[in-house]
This record gives C-alpha cells, structure tokens and sequence, in this order.
C-alpha cells in the first residue's frame, strides 16, 4: 500500500514497511530543516489547512511549519474566533473548508473519532493531530524516528511507558507502532490509569513497579499527567504521585547505561520528570520536537503524491 492520497488517521493497521518509509524520508526533511535556507518547492500550490480545536504547541506549530517547508499554502483555525465558537458542527466545518479546496485538513479535536468522521464527509484527505484519547500517530512516527536515529534500529528495542496510559493518546499510538515494528513495550502507572485490556489489545507487559518497568529498558517514555485528573479521584496527590511515577537519574540507572529518555510534552517539571534528568544528557525531548517537523513534512509530502522511494 502507497501512502498517496490516504487519509493518515492512526497507526493501527500501518504496515512496517509505510512506517519505515515514512521515517525515511523525515531524515531527508530534517536535513532540510538544518539548512541555512529551510524550504523546498515540492509542494507549491497545495493548501494545507490545521484546524485545531484543542490547544497545542509542537503539533500545531510543527505542521505549520513543514507546510511552509515544503512551500504549501498553510492556514491555521483554532476553536476560538472561528465559528465553532457559535455552534457550527464539525462536520459542518469540515465541508466548509472542503469546499474552500483544501488538499489536506489537519485535525485536532478532543473527541476520539473526530477525524474519521471528518474523513467521511470531505475530498480533502486528512490527517489526525491527536484525538481524545484515541490515536496521535505522528507523535508516534517522531518517537520511533527519535529511537531509530539514537540505536540505528527500532526492532528489539526495550521500551517503558510511565504515567496515565488511560487517557494517553501517545501512549497508544507508541504501543501500536511499536509493535508493528518489533520493540517491546511495557508500561506501569497508578493502577486507576492503568487500563486492564492494555496486555490483550496492544500486546504490552504491565507491570507492578518502577523497577520491573525501567530494568534493562532502551527508551523510558514518560507521559505527561494530566492534572485535571486529580480533582476526579484517579490520582492520589501531586507529590506522592512523584515519588512514585516520576523519573529522576537515580530511578532511570535500572534502566541501561545507554538508555533515552522521552517526554511528549508539555512537561511538568518535577512532577512525571526531574528537571536535571529532563535537562540532562541521556534527555531526547528537544530531539522529538525537530523530528516533529521532519515526520510531518515527510507525511504530507507522501500523501499528496510523493516518491516513497
Ligand atoms: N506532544 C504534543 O502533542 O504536544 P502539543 O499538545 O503541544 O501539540
């Protein structure tokens, strides 16, 4: 299966051989991106529009950006200000910017599903930004690129997932990419956000502490907590929280010497995340941001035609 025009919705289902495509040519477009002039003519006269109806920092600004890499005409909407606002249905919307000849809509949306519905009801082909608690598969590819580039494959690497796995869109997306490209996963956290079909449907290892989670792993991934879930009774208080999920040096020597640590972000610093181990060398969170521009170029590049090849 080719990439060109498909919509991009999750990783379940994306074959090893697309990810490892995908992840190829992001290498062409980071080296692009170190360049002193940053920007190619590939796709002059394509628009791209970002509609993002939840805030976002590196997601929204990372699209924007490889859209006017590649030299597409990019417009961004946000719920605020646009007619979302006075009640428009996303649907609605959706047809309103299909018809405003959009090559490719990008989504973010608090709802899981949002972009498949949208995918049903336009011409344009579309991208998912991170939905609900669903899919955020180009957090997903920017991770295994930001692994891939650190240990020259992603094939039998170890990798720990600490934190709210339940409300985690990032969460599932590594899960399902990963597999697909033979790493090993396992996850822990507080076991309210620990949801029991983890091990079934992702094929993942859950388990009971730091330390059986962080042993010889390559990649330790910590997700950001969600703090409104304290208030909701799922999590116990912010500093016990820390104790035990955070991640600092001294919890990440059960990890092995050569091992990364990721964060998707935003972080809370010296909640899930230590400021010195967030700051400190075996840290790829600045990495995972440039990849973020590199996967998206390369995404939109691919799907509006571009040789995998
Ligand atoms: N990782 C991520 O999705 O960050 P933003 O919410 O800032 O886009």
């Amino acid at each position: 299966m080719s990439l060109a025009g498909q919509h991009f919705l999750g990783l379940r289902g994306v074959s090893a051989d697309i990810i490892h495509a995908i992840l190829d040519a992001s290498e062409g477009f980071r080296d692009i991106s170190r360049r002193t002039i940053k920007k190619v003519p590939t796709l002059r006269g394509r628009t791209v529009l970002n509609v993002f109806l939840e805030n976002s920092t590196r997601t929204r600004i990372s699209f924007e950006l490889a859209a006017k890499r590649l030299s597409a005409d990019g417009v961004n909407m946000s719920a605020s200000g646009s007619s979302t606002s006075k009640g428009e249905s996303l649907v609605d919307t959706a047809q309103t910017l299909d018809a405003m000849q959009a090559d490719v809509i990008v989504i973010r949306h608090g709802q899981s599903g949002a972009p498949q519905v949208i995918a049903k009801h336009v011409k344009a082909r579309v991208i998912n930004a991170g939905d609900g608690r669903h899919e955020h598969p180009t957090q997903g590819l920017l991770d295994m690129l930001t692994m891939r580039q650190r240990f020259g494959h992603l094939e039998g690497l170890q990798v720990a997932i600490v934190g709210d796995v339940t409300h985690s869109r990032v969460a599932r997306s590594n899960l399902i990419g990963l597999k697909t490209m033979g790493a090993q996963t396992r996850v822990f956290g507080p076991n309210t956000l620990m949801p029991r079909e983890l091990a079934e449907v992702y094929g993942t290892t859950v388990c009971t502490s730091l330390r059986e989670c962080l042993e010889g792993a390559h990649v330790v991934m910590t997700l950001r907590l969600q703090k409104e879930r304290m208030t909701s009774g799922l999590l116990p208080e912010l500093r016990e929280y820390s104790r035990v999920y955070g991640l600092n040096s001294n919890a990440m020597k059960l990890a092995r010497p050569d091992a990364i640590v990721m964060h998707p972000g935003p972080v809370n610093r010296g909640v899930e995340i230590s400021a010195e181990l967030m700051d400190g060398p075996q840290s790829v969170i600045l990495d995972q941001v440039e990849n973020g521009v590199a996967v998206r170029a390369a995404l939109l590049y691919l799907i509006l035609g571009g040789d995998e090849s």
